[in-house]
């Protein structure tokens, strides 16, 4: 039987993350995203999301992830005006190619790093601006923002770093799927990481929290809201930053990352207004959807949040399925580690419905 688009499909078998979507439950490597988001680091939840698929790891992950930092970083010098030219995230992984491939512990953290430094670099870059060596002292979180030329204060780090943990891995996505397919062809991790970059950056899966904003900026008041999203729809639009493949309920992402824009917002460096008009297109949207698509539950996901909160970080939107990738990097990691250590080959069948032989035309 084929089932288009792998719905309910078990491709793998993990140990590392499963995604509940009836019950709206992320748990990682038996600790549930309450548990973790606010609560552990990144670093910590990559070490967690690593542990068992390298032989020889570091003493100290963080440590050894700010050595990578700046290790990486030498290849911004790559960086011609081309390149520079390019959207971050072609950009980014056009850099992240440069990383010779392997699988051990030192190229899984130059990966890491990857996204982190070049997109940090490559903005300062797009304003004519030199890139900000990392420094290797600080988390990670916090050294993102200040390459990037951000605002780093603990408020600000603990806010992405909230959001890096709450994103690092989410069952078999497209990307992940993406990074162990590769895998299974024991081709290495930057090859994995470099597919799953470019199925990240679509607008069906990491792709759509720019489009969040752009909606938000298009609708200006919240007594626009019910036209704006009735028009969308008429014309078939989809309403970003709502649905999911898996979840049946609400993302429990959104609420991890509605949560870490409360601090931002009651400290004021995040705008009250823009994030009372979120939450008022958020309900009208709900409430749309449930009219318009009454036989399909279209909950709030991930997306919606991540607009909201990378920007109030600063980032700027067209660099937000980058800081996504920042995240998800370990996961895929851990899945390519995982798929090429236990895994077989992925290799699904196709069924042919072309002409028949004979009966195809001459072009
Ligand atoms: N707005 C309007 N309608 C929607 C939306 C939406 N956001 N999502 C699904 N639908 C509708 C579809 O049009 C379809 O309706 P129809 O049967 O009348 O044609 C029905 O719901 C089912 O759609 P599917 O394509 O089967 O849903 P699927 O599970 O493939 O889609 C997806 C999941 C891609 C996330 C979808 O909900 C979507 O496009 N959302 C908007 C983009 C977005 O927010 N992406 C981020 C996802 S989270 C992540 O990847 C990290």
């Amino acid at each position: 039987m084929m089932t288009i688009g792998l719905d309910d499909v078990i491709a793998a078998e993990t140990v590392l993350s499963d995604v509940d979507g009836l019950q709206g439950r992320l748990v990682m490597r038996g600790r549930s995203l309450d548990d973790l988001a606010g609560h552990a680091g990144y670093e910590a939840v990559m070490a967690l999301l690593f542990d068992g698929f390298f032989e020889r790891a570091p003493a100290s992950w963080q440590a050894a992830l700010g050595a990578a930092r700046r290790e990486v970083f030498e290849h911004l010098s790559f960086a011609d005006p081309a390149l520079v030219a390019q959207e971050p995230i072609d950009a980014m992984r056009a850099l992240t190619a440069r990383i010779a491939d392997g699988d051990g512990p030192a190229t899984a953290l130059r990966l890491v790093a990857a996204p982190a430094v070049f997109t940090a670099g490559l903005v300062r870059l797009r304003k004519g601006l030199r890139p900000i060596p990392p420094d290797a002292s600080l988390g990670h979180a916090a050294d993102i923002l200040r390459m990037a030329g951000l605002p780093a204060e603990p408020l600000q780090a603990r806010a992405l770093d909230t959001y890096l943990v709450t994103v690092a891995d989410h069952g078999l996505n497209a990307s992940t799927f993406a990074s162990r397919v590769v895998a299974s062809t024991r081709a290495g991790l930057v090859s994995s990481v470099l597919a799953a970059i470019s199925a990240l950056k679509g607008p069906l899966h990491g792709g759509a929290p720019g489009p969040v904003l752009d909606m938000l900026d298009a609708i200006e008041r919240a007594d626009h809201a019910r036209a704006w999203l009735e028009a969308a729809l008429d014309r078939g639009d989809r309403l970003m930053g709502f649905g999911h493949r898996v979840y049946r309920v609400r993302d429990p992402r959104a609420d991890a990352l509605k949560s870490a824009l409360g601090p931002l917002l009651q400290d004021g460096r995040a705008d009250r207004e823009r994030a009372a008009l979120a939450q008022a297109i958020e309900a009208a949207a709900l409430d749309t959807l449930r009219r318009r698509k009454p036989g399909r539950t279209l909950e709030t996901n991930v997306e919606f949040y991540t607009a909201l909160l990378l920007d109030a970080l600063g980032f700027q939107r067209d660099t937000f399925t980058c800081v996504f990738a920042m995240g998800r990097v370990a996961g895929w990691i851990a899945h390519a580690r995982e798929q090429a250590s236990t895994g077989r080959l992925i290799r699904p069948q196709s069924r042919y419905v072309g002409p028949p032989v004979g009966e195809a035309q001459e072009r």
